[in-house]
């Protein structure tokens, strides 16, 4: 047994020794051939702070963020580094955005941060961005070269000639199934720097890219999508382990396109169902590796727990360990190419779509 696995597994049992209760955060294990070069990250999303007035917030949302930091600032070995995977806010105003920040300044250590669309459309980011800083950036990390994309951004006609008000802007983005949304999208600029960014990578460096929505296409009509996925995606095709982590979707989703690994990060806030269950739009069905074993996870906690993503070799495997439901893994098979789930895989497995709402 090598000393890698050692390491590994004491880094697994120890996140899993902790997360008896299942806890809304996930820990990203990046292990490497020689075991001193291995660390992690922890990554939260998805925390939707929502203001009602004066001092009052909605308790469940703070609950679940103050429980994602508290349980991430105790966590052996120490993360190198948090990310937060965008919506930290409900609707983008300042009492959230700074309400949110002071939670998450109590954690230990440094955070970075995505934009999620909730931070976003009331102010077209400008509150956020003086908090938290620039929307796209790239870092360099113990070898690994970091991206984060602004991918929540829209139609200039839609953002700017649509609406009366920030305010009813903000308000007809958030929405989840509101046919008045608009396709979310990185965009010409963000796409050109980019470009500009992995001209400078290694193709054998490996590549996590944090965006807020999928960098796939999954379902148009609650945007779990992203407009120009595949021209993000062919810029990432050359190099050899590119792993894409998103938040937004609020359940767990992992797929394989090329050389690519996507895995969601779960919400601390609440879960969404999945289309299939909900529309029942057999046609529009997320074209995903890997399905869910619960159609329609509505229960308050469910995708809401703890994953350990280990991402060594660009093949990601993934832990979820969930509220009210069986722990799951999934890890890239090399005879199929694709992604599996360790219990789930066969349709027949699955626990099969409810067809009332
Ligand atoms: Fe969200
Ligand atoms: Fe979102």
């Amino acid at each position: 047994m090598s000393q890698t696995f050692d390491r590994r597994t004491f880094l697994r049992n120890a996140a899993l020794g902790v997360s008896a209760s299942t806890l809304p955060f996930t820990l990203v294990e990046l292990a490497f051939a020689k075991p001193e070069d291995t660390f992690t990250f922890a990554y939260i999303s998805d925390s939707h702070i929502q203001h009602i007035k004066g001092t009052q917030f909605v308790r469940n949302w703070d609950r679940g963020l103050i429980r994602a930091v508290a349980e991430t600032n105790l966590l052996t070995p120490k993360p190198d580094f948090i990310m937060f995977g965008g919506d930290l806010a409900q609707l983008g105003n300042k009492p959230e955005l700074d309400h949110g920040a002071e939670m998450l300044a109590k954690l230990k250590g440094k955070v970075y941060h995505v934009m999620g669309e909730h931070d976003y459309y009331l102010d077209l980011g400008e509150y956020w961005s003086k908090l938290f800083g620039p929307q796209y950036y790239s870092f360099n990390h113990k070898g690994v070269h970091f991206i984060v994309l602004n991918s929540i951004l829209t139609y200039d006609d839609w953002t700017f000639n649509r609406w009366p008000s920030a305010e009813q802007r903000m308000l007809e983005m958030a929405g989840l199934d509101n046919p008045n949304g608009s396709p979310f999208m990185v965009g010409d600029k963000q796409r050109e720097w980019l470009r500009k960014d992995l001209a400078k990578v290694k193709k054998s460096t490996p590549i996590v890219v944090f965006s807020h929505s999928p960098l796939q296409k999954i379902y148009k009509g609650w945007n779990f999508w992203t407009e120009d996925a595949e021209q993000v995606q062919a810029l990432l095709a050359p190099f050899d382990k590119v792993t894409v982590l998103y938040g937004h979707v609020h359940q767990i989703q992992y797929n394989q396109i090329g050389n690519i690994s996507f895995t969601s990060a779960m919400a601390t806030a609440w879960p969404w169902p999945y289309p299939q269950s909900y529309a029942q739009a057999e046609q529009l069905l997320p074209k995903l590796t890997v399905q869910m074993n619960r159609a329609d996870p509505f229960f308050e906690r469910d995708a809401t727990g703890w994953q350990l993503i280990d991402i060594h070799s660009g093949r990601s495997r993934v832990n979820f360990n969930l509220y009210n439901n069986k722990a799951r893994t999934v890890a890239f098979d090399e005879k199929t190419g694709t992604p599996v789930d360790s219990a789930y895989q066969a349709t027949e497995s699955r626990t099969p779509p409810q067809t009332h709402f």
